[in-house]
């Protein structure tokens, strides 16, 4: 999304020097065409059968974004009842939305029922009690899928795997028509679908078609059992470019899907969040001091105005992000490892980066718009950035940098009359 012209870095049409200027750094850059883009990409891979594409609101959560995919006709995948606070604020239409998550609170499955959501994923029996219960007092039909846990390797970050039988989530195929049955004959459930995640940042095709395999597997016995299901929810996973690696090919996807389908009647839903916002998004910030190492043996540090508590990708994945300094300089290269002003050793952003660098300049961290903001955190009391869209020549602050006066906000609320 970044492009190098004569005149300077651009994303669409915007100046980054200019972004940088007018609204401050650490400052959050996303391209809304990069992300409609992809949207459309998806769109023509799974042009061949029945379809919904239930954007995973977990990737990137502001509601400026959340916007675009609604406009442009995508359902939502939600894990909590912030999530579905926040898509039915853009106008999201209930019947679009999936609850996915191990662990729905009683509050978050009432709030869910009392909206009409088009599905809740179930992850375990206990929920399955729960929910239940809950639509039976509400006097609704709650309409489930169960999340399967296939015991498939995504072959991913172990962090981010989900489909293995030792992680928490899902129910297991040996489980799932045990429940299924106990599902079809509550009348306070609706069996609707069969859900499968097995988990984020896939580079292959191969273990995503295995699961695909499992649940169609699955869903010939529940039809045998009398149980019919009308949709198989694939869930996101679609890995995309951070370094070499290539991105995810949905456009095989999407032909080995229909292969296997064609002939059924089911509609396939997806639940991708990274593969449209990841490469759509970047971290602008600024250096602030360069600490050379004394000898060669020794190490450099770049620190910038960025840290972990905006990006904790690589402190916590090891995950690597491209670094692009947005000017040149007449210094020479040198490894440098960039580093955020956040008390704690883990705090960096890159490690071992051949770059000429020089005090206040500017460096773009690419491939940040996926799980970059919205992992955010206020640790060292640090207001979270603000995040901007662009879209051809404009540009639009969709959160401004948060105020310290806000930050504290609710902690002064408990001191007054204390003081
Ligand atoms: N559906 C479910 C049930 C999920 O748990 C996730 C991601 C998705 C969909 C979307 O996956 P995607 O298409 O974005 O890969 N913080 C980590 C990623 C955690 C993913 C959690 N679940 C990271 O920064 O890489």
């Amino acid at each position: 999304m970044l492009e190098r012209r004569a005149d300077g870095f651009f994303v669409e049409e915007v100046q980054l020097d200019h972004i940088a200027e007018s609204v401050g750094t650490p400052v959050w850059v996303y391209s809304e065409n990069q992300i409609m883009s992809r949207l459309q990409r998806l769109q023509s891979a799974f042009a061949a059968f029945s379809y919904q594409i239930c954007y995973a609101v977990k990737a990137n959560s502001n509601l400026s974004i959340l916007k675009l995919f609604k406009d442009a006709g995508a359902g939502f995948d939600i894990v909590s009842g912030g999530e579905l606070e926040r898509v039915l604020s853009v106008g999201a239409d209930p019947s679009t939305v999936i609850f996915s998550g191990v662990g729905k609170r009683t509050d978050e499955i009432d709030f869910a029922l009392k909206a009409g959501i088009g599905c809740f994923n179930v992850e375990s029996e206990a929920e399955l009690v729960r929910l239940a219960s809950r639509a039976k007092l509400l006097g609704r039909v709650a309409p489930v899928s169960l999340r399967i846990n296939p015991d498939i390797d995504a072959r991913t970050h172990p962090y981010i795997s989900t489909g293995l039988k030792e992680s928490k989530f899902g129910v297991p195929l040996s489980q799932a028509i045990e429940l299924y049955r106990r599902a079809a004959s509550d009348p306070a459930l609706k069996v609707t679908g069969i859900d499968c995640h097995i988990g984020s940042q896939i580079g292959e095709t191969a273990p995503l078609l295995e699961a695909l395999d499992e649940m169609l597997k699955l869903r010939a016995s529940l039809e045998s059992a009398g149980i019919p299901v009308h949709h198989l929810d694939l869930g996101g996973g679609f890995g995309i470019a951070y370094q070499n690696e290539p991105d995810f090919d949905v456009e095989a996807y999407g032909r080995a899907i229909a292969k296997k389908v064609r002939g059924l009647d089911l509609t396939l839903m997806f639940e991708p969040g990274r593969f449209f916002v990841g490469n759509s998004g970047l971290l602008l910030t600024r250096v602030e001091y360069l600490k050379p190492g004394a000898t060669t043996t020794d190490r450099s540090f770049a620190v910038v105005d960025a840290a972990m508590t905006e990006l904790i990708r690589p402190a916590l994945y090891s995950a690597y992000h491209e670094i692009v300094p947005l000017a040149s300089t007449h210094e020479l290269p040198r490894v440098w490892d960039i580093v955020g002003p956040v008390c704690e050793s883990g705090d960096f952003l890159a490690k071992d980066r051949s770059l000429a660098l020089t005090p206040d300049m500017l460096l773009a961290i690419l491939s940040a718009g996926a799980y970059g903001s919205v992992q955010s955190s206020n640790y060292n009391t640090r207001p979270r950035a603000a995040e901007v869209l662009v879209s051809g020549s404009e540009i639009r602050t969709i959160r401004r940098r948060e105020t310290l006066r806000e930050l504290l906000a609710i902690e002064r609320e408990s001191l007054q009359g204390s003081l």
